[in-house]
C-alpha cells in the first residue's frame, strides 16, 4: 500500500520548509522527485538531503509564474504523474501585512501571480500528459486563509488561495473520468510563524501544537497514492482541530 516507486512528483516552492516535508514523504514513498524553486541553493541542498537517503531526487528551477520556464522544465524531466502546488505566501517577496482598504491595486498582484496563476499554470502545464496515461494526482497547498478569510492584513493572499481553492474543485470534477484526482490541503497555523507567537498561538490549537512539514508531507503522500483514487475535489483542513466551521 502507499507506494509511489515508479511515479515523478513534482513539488513546487519545495527548496525549504513545507515543501521539503512533502518532498521528503513522497521520495519516502519512492517517487523519483522534481525539487522546484526558485532559488538554485535551496532546491540543490534539498536534492542533496533525498539523495542521500536513497530517494532519486532532481532540482529544477524556475518561477511557478513564468510559463515557459515551466513547460521547458516539464518537457525536460516529465511526464508528471504527481503535482504538488506548494510555492506560496508572497512569492519571491516578503508578505507585508496591510488592511485591504489601504492597499493599491499593484499590492494585490504578487500573491494572487504566485497563489493562482502559478497552480494554474502548473496545471495546464502538466494536466496533458496526464490525461492522455490516464493517470494523476494535483495536491494544492491551500491555507485557512483561502477558506475561512484571514482578519490580519492579508486579503490577496486570501483571495489567491481561494482561487485555487476553485480550480482544484473544477479540475476534479472535469477529469474525474480520466483517472486524475484533484484536492486541496487547507493548513492552519504551522510551526514556522516567528518564535514570539508561537507559545499563544499553540494554545488556540485543539491538538496543542502547531503543524509541521511532516504532517503536510503525510498527507500528501496519502493524496498522491493510489489508494487516494476517489478522494478528488475536496479541500482538507490540516490544522489540529482549528477552523471547524
Ligand atoms: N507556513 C505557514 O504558516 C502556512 C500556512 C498556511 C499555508 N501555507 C502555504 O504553504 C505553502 C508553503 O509555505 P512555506 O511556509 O513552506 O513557504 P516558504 O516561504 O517557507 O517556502 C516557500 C518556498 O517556495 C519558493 N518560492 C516562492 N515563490 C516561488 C515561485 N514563484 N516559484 C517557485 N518557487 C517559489 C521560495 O523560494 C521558498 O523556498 C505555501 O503555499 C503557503 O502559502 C503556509
Amino acid at each position: 500500500m502507499f507506494n509511489l516507486t515508479g511515479r515523478t512528483a513534482l513539488v513546487t516552492g519545495a527548496g525549504q520548509n513545507i515543501g521539503a516535508g512533502i518532498a521528503r514523504a513522497l521520495g519516502a514513498m519512492g517517487a523519483n522527485v522534481l525539487v522546484n524553486d526558485l532559488r538554485t541553493d535551496r532546491a540543490d541542498e534539498i536534492v542533496e538531503e533525498l539523495r542521500s537517503n536513497g530517494v532519486t531526487a532532481l532540482s529544477t528551477v524556475f518561477d511557478v509564474t513564468d510559463r515557459l520556464a515551466i513547460d521547458r522544465a516539464v518537457a525536460a524531466h516529465g511526464p508528471i504523474d504527481v503535482l504538488v502546488n506548494n510555492a506560496g505566501n508572497g512569492g519571491a517577496e516578503t508578505m507585508l501585512p496591510k488592511r485591504f482598504v489601504d492597499t493599491n491595486p499593484a499590492d494585490w498582484r504578487g500573491p494572487m501571480q504566485v497563489n493562482t496563476d502559478g497552480v494554474l499554470h502548473c496545471c495546464h502545464a502538466v494536466l496533458p500528459t496526464m490525461v492522455e496515461r490516464g493517470h494523476g494526482r494535483i495536491i494544492t497547498i491551500s491555507s485557512a486563509a483561502g477558506t475561512h478569510g484571514v482578519g490580519l492584513g492579508f486579503v490577496p493572499y486570501s483571495v489567491g488561495k481561494g482561487g485555487s481553492l476553485s480550480l482544484m474543485r473544477s479540475l476534479a470534477l472535469e477529469h474525474g473520468r480520466d483517472g486524475i484526482t484533484a484536492n486541496s490541503v487547507a493548513l492552519g497555523i504551522m510551526d514556522s510563524v516567528r518564535i514570539e507567537t508561537a507559545r499563544a498561538l499553540t494554545q488556540t490549537v485543539p491538538a496543542g501544537r502547531l503543524g509541521s512539514p511532516d504532517d503536510v508531507g503525510s498527507l500528501c503522500a496519502y493524496l498522491a497514492s493510489d489508494e487516494a483514487a476517489w478522494i478528488t475535489g475536496q479541500t482538507i483542513g490540516l490544522n489540529g482541530g482549528s477552523f471547524t466551521s
